[in-house]
């Protein structure tokens, strides 16, 4: 299971890193915009941080065939493995996922906002489907189409994997995960919200300041 983030913020990167066990990094044109830096910056340093098994997702701009097909190809090349163009599911881009895979692009399809449509993808031989969770929330029960596509793609031995975007929250996360969700990019506050249960610095205080009044000091070896 892959734990990616999705952010452009290499400080968080960096950061997130170095705590926890993550496959890579996901951006989209919103994020690397939020970011202040121009999308060349944003990729030659996360370029230049992730290890070579670490993935790097980026997105298109054009919507047009040619533009997101030479978009495309630019991505994928920004590093010599590990590098996928995300392609919205369009109907251009399903086009543009179909001719990509030709040429043995990695693909993720994204903006993804029903199992439908990425099953569609799927088909088109897209590597990673990113279904918008929360998004699809103002449609539909977001995490039960999810979990529905999950079902799909295995009832139809299909090997394509599932990186659910787009969450608010830590039980969207959870939730996915115990479906047996291949994939889940993750926005930097929700991760955070992941590791810091209030509970378990209280805890830890507990420990320290019992063991403080029984022996003196706060550390095991005297
Ligand atoms: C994935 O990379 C998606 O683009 C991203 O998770 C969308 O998140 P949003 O719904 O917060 O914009």
């Amino acid at each position: 299971m892959e734990f990616v983030l999705d952010t452009a913020d290499i400080d968080e990167v960096k950061e997130l890193d170095g705590l926890l066990t993550i496959a890579g990094v996901t951006t989209n044109p919103t994020i690397i915009t939020k970011s202040g830096k121009q999308s060349e910056e944003v990729f030659a340093q996360l370029a230049d941080y992730l290890k070579p098994e670490q993935k790097l997702f980026a997105q298109t701009i054009s919507t047009d065939y040619d533009g997101m097909l030479a978009e495309a190809r630019h991505i994928c090349g920004l590093r010599p493995k590990n590098t996928y163009v995300k392609i919205p599911v369009t109907r251009t881009g399903l086009r543009v996922i179909k001719a990509a895979k030709a040429e043995g692009l990695g693909v993720l399809a994204t903006a993804i906002y029903s199992a439908d449509e990425a099953f569609l993808a799927a088909l088109n031989g897209a590597d990673y489907l990113a279904p918008y969770v929360n998004r699809m929330c103002n449609y539909c029960d977001g995490v039960g189409q999810v979990v529905g596509l999950i079902r799909m793609l295995a009832a139809q031995g299909m090997d394509t994997k599932v990186m659910a975007a787009s969450f608010k929250n830590v039980e969207q996360v959870r939730e996915l995960i115990a479906a047996g969700i291949q994939a889940v990019t993750v926005q930097p506050p929700v991760v955070h919200a992941m590791i810091d249960h209030p509970g378990t610095e209280i805890a830890v205080a507990e420990f320290t300041e019992n063991w403080k009044n029984a022996y003196g000091r706060t550390t095991l070896l005297a």
